[in-house]
């Protein structure tokens, strides 16, 4: 890592913290609505070497991808020039976390910044979350900035939602900075209250395995913003804040008001997911993980039927894992490709996985990747 960094700037980093990616056992498209959310954080990391300049120059290279996806070479910006939408491709979420914290009133002077990260890209694991807290970490340690880690996930969501151009809610941040080890996150939205709820899945026998598809169609985007706009405006329809206000048991009533069936169904997903992640969240404190497993699939029929964002390879991996057996299985993420999470006992684990192998062979889809899901701890300095 250090390597990497000698070999670009030619001197020693000051420090290099890692932060990991992360998913979601349930809770999803509910951030942006004010609700519940219950992530996990990967073994997976994005490590940022970084040393600090005198001349107010940002400078960043990446061990995998040059700064507009193609091969390693140096993105530079000054932090004083620095408008948002100015960069594309991963340098961009470099750029936009400097950016937000000159925003919030806390400037940061140069640095040179080398990136080498382990997540998966485009899996729906949130690499993006970990390059942004990595970076806005190893920032905040070295310019000596009083910064809570809740806020820092509110400044690196803010270069996301304002620098890049991407509208996402608050997870995948608050993941990657604040998930310990053994633990899943049970976040609150609009509070941003945590509470680390037990998420020891191997002393009960079972796994999560993260099914990637290793597809990304290309609606994403556009389709998450299109989704957020159909929350808000069911929640304007019905007079609420947000979707959160609308309790499991109002749900018919509130939904009878909504004339347009689509934002109708949109409503419907987020009001029952947000019950879910309450109902798995009261599973797990009373020691009965394997029942979290039809929460997970009524979850994925949800988004797939009512919020409409699967796509052809998750159904296969979801039905795939089922056949074969898994306690439940769900798409996890923003959608239209990416990963899914399967819950398996451990003894099944590998016929699970023969099994989605198999049906992808069958219909032709590339190779998936699929690996054990081990809860982890938070974005830390390590050097
Ligand atoms: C993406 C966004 C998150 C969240 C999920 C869906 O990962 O970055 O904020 O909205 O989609 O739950």
């Amino acid at each position: 890592m250090s390597d990497g960094f000698r070999d670009a700037f030619g001197r020693d980093p000051e420090g290099v913290w890692a932060a990991p990616g992360r998913v979601n056992v349930i809770g999803e498209f509910t951030d942006y609505n004010d609700g519940f959310v219950l992530p996990i954080a990967l073994p997976h990391v994005t490590r940022a070497a970084i040393a600090r300049r005198d001349d107010g120059r940002l400078r960043v290279v990446s061990a995998q991808l040059g700064p507009g996806g193609g091969t390693a070479t140096l993105a530079e910006a000054t932090v004083a020039g620095l408008e948002p939408e100015a960069a594309t491709g991963w340098a961009a979420y470099v750029f936009g976390v400097a950016w937000a914290l000159r925003e919030a009133g806390r400037p940061v002077g140069g640095a040179d910044v080398h990136i080498d990260s382990n997540v998966p890209i485009g899996a729906g694991l949130s690499s993006s979350a970990a390059l942004e807290c990595s970076v806005a970490l190893g920032l905040r340690d070295l310019f000596s900035l009083r910064m809570s880690r809740e806020r820092l996930a509110l400044l690196a969501q803010r270069a996301e939602n304002d620098f890049v151009g991407v509208p996402c809610g608050i997870m995948d941040q608050t993941a990657s900075l604040r998930c310990r080890a053994g633990r899943a996150l049970l976040l609150d939205t609009r509070s941003l209250a945590t509470r680390q709820v037990p998420f020891d899945l191997a002393r009960e026998g079972l796994v999560l395995l993260v099914l990637d598809t290793r597809v990304q169609h290309n609606l994403g985007t556009s389709a998450y913003a299109e989704r957020r706009w159909a929350c808000e405006e069911a929640a304007r329809v019905l007079g609420v804040r947000a979707l959160r206000d609308v309790e499991a048991g109002e749900m018919r009533g509130a939904l009878a008001r909504i004339d347009d069936p689509v934002i109708a169904r949109r409503a419907r997903h987020v009001i029952t997911e947000n019950a879910r992640v309450l109902e798995v969240v009261r599973l797990l404190d009373a020691g009965r993980p394997r029942e979290v497993g039809p929460v997970l699939s009524a979850g994925h029929e949800s988004l797939r039927d009512d919020f409409e964002v699967s796509a052809p390879e998750l159904d296969t991996a979801v039905g795939a894992a089922r056949s074969a057996g898994a306690l439940g299985a769900r798409m996890v993420g923003g959608g239209f490709g990416g990963s899914a999470i399967a819950l398996v006992d451990a003894g099944r684990a590998a016929a699970v996985e023969a099994a989605v192998r198999a049906a992808f062979a069958e219909r032709g889809f590339g190779s998936p990747r699929v690996f054990v899901a081990v809860p982890s701890g938070m974005a830390r300095r390590l050097a």
